[in-house]
């Protein structure tokens, strides 16, 4: 894709982008594209490192602050921070995401709370901070990450992940249909199988197996190849794409 500049001037703020995978590879290729970027994850050390590299690889500004999704307070003044600083956050990329696989009837109460807190309360926190000055300034662009699982069984035992995933799909499309009036875009993506180290703590090996197996396309899916339909979504190539979720997962989609 022919990217550069396709987001001069604009400022995106990135959940869970100090890690391994998607966020990082989304806040790089949106810092690449123009944007002046906020990566945010949980371990105050790692994110300022990986911003501070993502500055100097890109040359734009990227800005690193700690934050847990589920921290009500701390979401909003983060936004309060940028807004104030920035006076505008034009995207916003919600890739936080956790899962805990387990049988439904051997699942606590506290697992389940964790992972739809985690997967898509945060989400919603987040939505609804940025959203104000969106609807005010008639633009925006969200981006939701939501996963395949979102509509296949792939990986057994994993139903609160599913839950929360096919949650994401749900906020994407109501809250598309709600904003949509005042210029501002709500999507999804869903990847499917995106190796990374810790997806194996997670994740049987026999499962993640499988997952590749069950792709149309004999590849593997990097992080770039999420990020790339971000920017596709957040730019104004999406101009007219709301309320999507779309699979980015070599068809694995289809055989699940
Ligand atoms: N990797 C895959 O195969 C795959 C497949 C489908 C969907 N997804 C989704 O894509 C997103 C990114 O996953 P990834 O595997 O690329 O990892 P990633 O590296 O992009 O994100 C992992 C990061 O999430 C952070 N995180 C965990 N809990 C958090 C919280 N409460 N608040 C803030 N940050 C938190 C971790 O610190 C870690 O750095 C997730 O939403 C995941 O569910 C991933």
């Amino acid at each position: 894709m022919t990217t550069a500049g396709a987001l001069d001037g604009q400022v995106a703020l990135i959940t869970a982008a100090a890690g391994a995978g998607i966020g990082k590879a989304t806040a790089r290729t949106l810092a690449l594209a123009g944007a002046d970027v906020v990566i945010t994850d949980l371990d105050p050390g790692r994110t300022a490192k990986v911003a501070d590299a993502l500055a100097e690889e890109t040359g734009r500004k990227v800005i690193g602050r700690p934050l847990d999704v589920r921290d009500e307070a701390a979401v909003q003044a983060l936004v309060d921070e940028i807004l104030a600083d920035r006076g505008r956050i034009d995207i916003l990329v919600n890739n936080a995401g956790s899962s805990e696989p387990a049988p439904l009837w051997e699942t606590s109460t506290e697992s389940w709370h964790r992972v739809l807190d985690i997967c898509l309360t945060g989400h919603f926190l987040l939505m609804r901070a940025v959203l104000p000055q969106m609807i005010e300034r008639r633009s925006g662009s969200i981006i939701n990450i939501a996963s395949i699982e979102a509509w296949t069984d792939v990986i057994p035992n994993n139903v609160v992940y599913q839950t929360a995933k096919a949650g994401v799909v749900g906020l994407t499309r109501a809250a598309a249909a709600q904003v949509g009036p005042y210029g501002v875009r709500v999507n999804g993506v869903a990847p499917g199988l995106v190796p990374n180290p810790f997806l194996a703590r997670m994740i049987p090996a026999d499962d993640l197996a499988r997952l590749q197996q069950n792709m149309a396309l004999d590849i593997t899916i990097e992080p770039e190849d999420i990020a790339n339909a971000v920017l596709f979504l957040a730019a104004d190539t999406g101009r007219s794409i709301t309320g999507e979720t779309i699979n980015v997962s070599g068809g694995a989609y289809m055989r699940a």
